[in-house]
């Protein structure tokens, strides 16, 4: 144990996390212009006309706000290192050229307990990307987005809670705008449900929503854009920022159980054969770790 202890904090020294930079706000998917992250009115969804170059809320009286441009200039910040996907597994699902496309992905997990000390931001998630980028590898050229309901712990662009869990739904792009929707607080313990659904057939709409189940408390969004007809990428992952010290995680082995999970591809369920990804920061912080129990559950490893 006092070996391992030595060899974390040697490696600690080695990459130290940098914080979020300035003028940036942070998302989990990396720091982003402040000007790109919107927040989503309590039960509004994003309505993005087809070739718009923007797109509106929709409110729940069914009203449309006014025009918000898409933010398409402005780039995330380049990834520091001790930031970024630290354990995940991943599957490729559906298929384009027969237009088999995955149509949902619920999950369930746990919460773990709060970690000793604070300054960080700590994210899991399940969630579906248009291509398999994962931080803190180099930003890619092509156009990237995620659908994820997200576990959070500390601050992030959407707000936090000093020293607890929380849960949002998020929509995240890298080159274009990120919705959330309103920040929730969940204690620890207890379990997280997330639900990403295509909202009909082969339909460019996905509800994504994350509930804290025993509180009933959920927050969600719907997002509707061309670029999600196919969302091919299917993740489990934990997700840090700013860790410099283990006591920043939830105990030493402590874990998050996912498990109940399903897909369906084409309206059909699926099995996934969940690989263990290795994009991620290397070596992972803390030891943080992932393991595949089976096609419907997955650990990970603080
Ligand atoms: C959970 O909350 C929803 C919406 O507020 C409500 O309709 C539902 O009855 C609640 N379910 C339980 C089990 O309390
Ligand atoms: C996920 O949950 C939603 C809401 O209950 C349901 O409509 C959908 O069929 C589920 N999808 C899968 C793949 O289990």
């Amino acid at each position: 144990m006092m070996l391992q202890g030595l060899v974390l904090c040697a490696l600690l020294a080695a990459v130290p996390a940098l914080a979020t930079p300035a003028g940036y706000v942070l998302t989990p998917s990396g720091p982003r212009p402040p000007e790109c992250v919107h927040a989503l009115p309590e039960g509004a969804s994003v309505y993005e006309p087809e070739g718009a170059p923007f797109f509106h809320f929709r409110l729940p009286s069914g009203e449309l706000t006014a025009p918000i441009r898409r933010c398409r200039a402005a780039g995330a910040a380049a990834m520091a290192e001790g930031d970024g996907w630290q354990a995940y597994v991943k599957q490729q699902m559906g298929d384009n050229a027969t237009h088999t496309y995955i149509d949902g992905f619920n999950a369930t997990w746990t919460v773990p307990p709060v970690p000793q000390e604070q300054a960080q931001t700590l994210f899991s998630f399940s969630g579906l990307q248009n291509i398999d980028w994962v931080p803190p590898q180099p930003q890619p050229t092509a156009f990237f987005d995620i659908i994820q309901p997200v576990l959070q712990y500390g601050y992030s662009a959407a707000g936090g809670f000093e020293g607890a869990w929380s849960i949002a739904s998020w929509y995240v792009t890298l080159t274009g705008n990120t919705v959330y929707s309103p920040l929730k607080k969940v204690p620890e313990g207890g379990h997280i449900y997330g639900i990403m659904v295509r909202t009909a057939g082969e339909s460019d709409s996905w509800f994504i929503s994350t509930q804290h189940v025993e509180g009933n408390v959920t927050s969600a969004i719907t997002v509707e854009r061309n670029v999600l007809v196919s969302q091919p990428w299917a993740y489990v992952t934990m997700e840090v920022y700013d860790v410099d010290d283990c006591a920043q995680f939830p105990p030493a082995g402590s874990v998050s159980s996912f498990t109940g999970m399903t897909v369906s591809v084409g309206g059909k369920p699926f099995t996934p054969a969940w690989e263990v990804g290795a994009d991620g920061q290397k070596p992972p912080v803390c030891g943080a770790d992932v393991k595949v129990n089976s096609p419907s559950a997955v650990d990970l490893i603080y």
